[in-house]
This record gives C-alpha cells, structure tokens and sequence, in this order.
C-alpha cells in the first residue's frame, strides 16, 4: 500500500448507539439495532486509520447521545481553531458541550458557536476555503461565523434531498481536506495542492450545482445507487479513499483517478443515517504544528 499523509482523527466508540428518534429519513425505530454490531464495525474502521498510519483519538461515549457516535458532527477544526457544534435537534444539543470540553482539555483553542451548526457534517475543508452545507441543518449565519473564526471563504451549498441532508452526505472532498498546503516531498497525489471532490448533484439546489460546476470543473459525479449506500460518506486522506462496500461504482471510479479504495463495512450505523465520515472528525493543526501534535497525541 502506498504511503499517505498522516491525519489526525477524534471518533466516538458506539457504546450506547441505538435508534431511540427519528430525526432523518434513514431512521426508524421499529427496526431493532444490533449495537455490538455497530462497536465491532467502528473499531474496524478505527483499526483501518491506524494502519494506514493515522493517529485516531476518542472521546468518551455518554449514555444517553445515541448519536454521539458521529464524531463529525460534534465540531470542526482548523488551524488548531475548534468552532464547536450547536445542534439543530434538542435530542443532540448535548453533545455539542461533551465535544468542545475534549478540545478544551487537549488544550486547543474554542469558539463557542453562536448559530447552528453541525460541525463537519456540513462544514468541509477544500483547499483554502470551506464548503458550508445548509437546508436541513446548519443555519447559513453559521457560514458567516466560522468564516469570520477562520479567516477563510466559506462557499454556501444548499441541500435539497432530505436523505442527504449533511453534505458530507453529497460530497467528499477527495484532495485538499487536510487544511493546508501539501508539505514538501508530498506524495505525488498531493503535488500541487490541488483539490478533489465527488458529489451527487441532485442533492443539491440548481444554484448550488452551478456554483460545484464552475469551482470542480473536473469533480467525480456519483451515481444515484452509489450516494443511497452513503458512498459519499467516504473519508479520504489525499491517497486513500475509506468507504462504504456497497458503493462500488464509485469505488470503480477512485481506482480509475488514482485513489487506493478500502471498503469498510458501516451497515449498522447507517441505521442511524451516518457512515464512515460521520464517525471520523479531522484535527486539522495550524500549518508547521501538524507533525508536533501528532507525535504529542500518539
Ligand atoms: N442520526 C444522526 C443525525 O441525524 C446522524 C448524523 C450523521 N452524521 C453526519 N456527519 N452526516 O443527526
């Protein structure tokens, strides 16, 4: 396998994940969950970051937040600014605090959100700038916000399919999620700090999709059968693509464009309408602190 950059990633062991709410089409709670199921998924997925060479911290479980298991919702960092998460659903609100209190004792610096926002469910690092889903939950004052935070452009998409209501649902950033510039001797699928993304374009409004036309000229459209598995729920560090089995045209697709495709099994937490991204949130440091923190975290 080849080498690929070493990211730095927070998850949330499913101790307590069931379906006790409903708060998106994916989710009904007729339909019992097998959590020993979904904690022997997640630690698959957990054991496949390390072995591609990332380093993957955790947060401790609550009871009570089902849900906490889709770390990527619970803030979004970069530079070392964590913009914390305020949810939209009151069954959620409380994971929000539970995220930013790890951060807060690992020593970053945080920025309590004044407007709602479901960290990197809908806030996605490409390149320089930041690609802000809105529509089902993240409010767009939340764009406002983390730009003002970063100092960053943050480019407004407006979901329209309630299935895919986080856009990491729609979209993966394939090249250019890690928040700078590729360091030097990067890989050659990082020379030239370019950005790569796949996205499904009917999740997104006709504004939207044009906005995707014009910055991605060259992005990966997936197919409809690909984007029901939440193939785009994919994490990818520049090299290597982690997602769901199911989707494999898409996978197909990465292979043809260079990617190494891992597929790891999420079924059981897709119940809950999340797969790989859900459960993966990106420490992304201030540029020059990446390798420090990282050997400090491991
Ligand atoms: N049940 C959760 C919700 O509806 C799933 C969150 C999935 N996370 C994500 N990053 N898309 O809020």
């Amino acid at each position: 396998m080849r080498p690929g950059q070493p990211r730095h990633y927070l998850m949330c062991r499913p101790t307590y994940f069931t379906v006790s709410y409903e708060i998106n089409p994916w989710m009904d709670r007729r339909t019992p969950v097998d959590t020993p199921l979904a904690v022997a998924q997640w630690e698959r997925l957990r054991d496949t970051y390390r072995d591609l060479g990332h380093v993957v911290e955790t947060v401790e479980p609550v009871a009570g937040l089902p849900d906490m298991v889709y770390a990527a919702n619970g803030a979004t960092v970069v530079d070392g600014l964590v913009y914390s998460a305020r949810f939209t659903h009151p069954e959620r609100a409380p994971e929000g605090p539970a995220y930013l209190k790890w951060f807060a004792d690992h020593g970053y610096v945080t920025h309590l959100a004044e407007h709602v926002n479901e960290g990197e469910g809908d806030l996605l690092v490409a390149g320089d700038v930041v690609l802000a889903g809105t529509g089902f939950r993240t409010d767009r004052a939340a764009h406002a916000e983390a730009a003002a935070l970063w100092g960053r452009e943050v480019v407004t998409l407006e979901l329209v399919d309630p299935r895919f209501y986080h856009l990491d649902t729609a979209l993966t950033v394939l090249r250019g999620n890690d928040g700078g510039a590729p360091p030097d001797g990067a890989h050659p699928a990082l020379a030239g700090g370019g950005v790569d993304v796949a996205y499904f374009p009917p999740a997104f409004s006709p504004a939207a999709q044009e906005v995707l036309r014009e910055r991605f000229p060259d992005a990966l459209l997936a197919t409809e059968e690909d984007a029901v598995v939440l193939g785009l729920n994919a994490v990818s560090d520049g090299t290597h693509v982690v997602h769901a089995p199911r989707a494999e045209r898409f996978a197909a697709a990465l292979r043809e464009r260079g990617y190494e495709t891992l597929g790891v099994d999420t079924s059981e937490l897709l119940r809950g309408g999340g797969g790989a991204k859900c459960c993966t949130l990106e420490i992304r440091e201030p540029a020059g602190a990446h390798a420090t923190h990282l050997g400090s975290a491991s």
